[in-house]
């Protein structure tokens, strides 16, 4: 399953882009309105840090005009390489996916804790639907299910639209979303990190240190 960074912090972006197998970063207007300072720059960082990676940048609006010049000003910004415009999925959001796809625009529907929205967002043309595990399952419903019928829908139909699932609160989740379909994740920084954490790796790890230290007490390049 593709890993991406669900998140506008800059330096969190490139200190864990360093070290991970990252796809990509995803944004909302929720995640860009926690930074500060200028937008356009700080959107075009995010695209320099990462080169070519995929970027992924929400419209702000449900007014279907405005969703096609909002998505052509961030096209204009970031370029046509991997940049995706995430639309939620309401009337005017099904029409502004089908145009942008049209187009040959990279579009991820987003807000998605229905499969029958996804269904729609795949039949308009989006290249990604990214059904809300998290927020699915604290509202009344099962995030994991979400994504496991979607999955479904997906190879019945025979749909070119791939699943990025987001919404994560738990390492749990992000597994289960992995073993249910999903071609891609997007996760929060912190989350991310605590996906490779665990006591008895560390204690493994702590206990070569030792052993080869009381056997050898130098770096193995030293010996080789
Ligand atoms: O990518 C969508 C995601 O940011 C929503 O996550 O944690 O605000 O429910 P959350």
């Amino acid at each position: 399953m593709r890993i991406l960074l669900d998140t506008a912090d800059l330096s969190a972006i490139s200190r864990l882009a360093e070290f991970y197998p990252l796809e990509g970063v995803t944004t909302n207007p929720t995640i860009l309105s926690r930074e500060t300072g200028d937008l356009r720059r700080l959107l075009y960082e995010i695209r320099e840090t990462i080169g070519d990676l995929e970027l992924h940048v929400q419209v702000t609006t449900d007014d279907y005009m405005d969703m096609i010049r909002e998505a052509e000003a961030i096209l204009g910004l970031l370029g046509t390489s991997n940049t995706f415009i995430k639309i939620p999925v309401t009337a005017n959001g099904l029409r502004a996916i089908e145009e942008l796809a049209q187009r040959k625009v990279l579009v991820t529907a987003t807000a998605i804790v229905a499969p029958t929205q996804a269904m729609l967002a795949s039949e308009a043309g989006a290249t990604y639907v990214a059904p809300y595990v998290g927020r699915c399952t604290r509202n009344g419903g099962d995030g994991i299910k979400l994504v496991q019928d979607i999955d479904k829908l997906f190879a019945l139909g025979e749909s070119q639209t791939a699943i990025l699932a987001a919404s994560f609160k738990t390492v749990d989740e992000v597994l289960a979303v992995a073993l249910s379909g999903a071609e891609a994740a997007t996760i929060g920084p912190d989350l991310l990190e605590q996906l490779i954490e665990h006591p008895v790796t560390e204690s493994s790890i702590e206990g070569f240190a030792a052993d080869w230290e009381n056997s050898y007490g130098k770096p193995l390049y030293d010996l080789l």
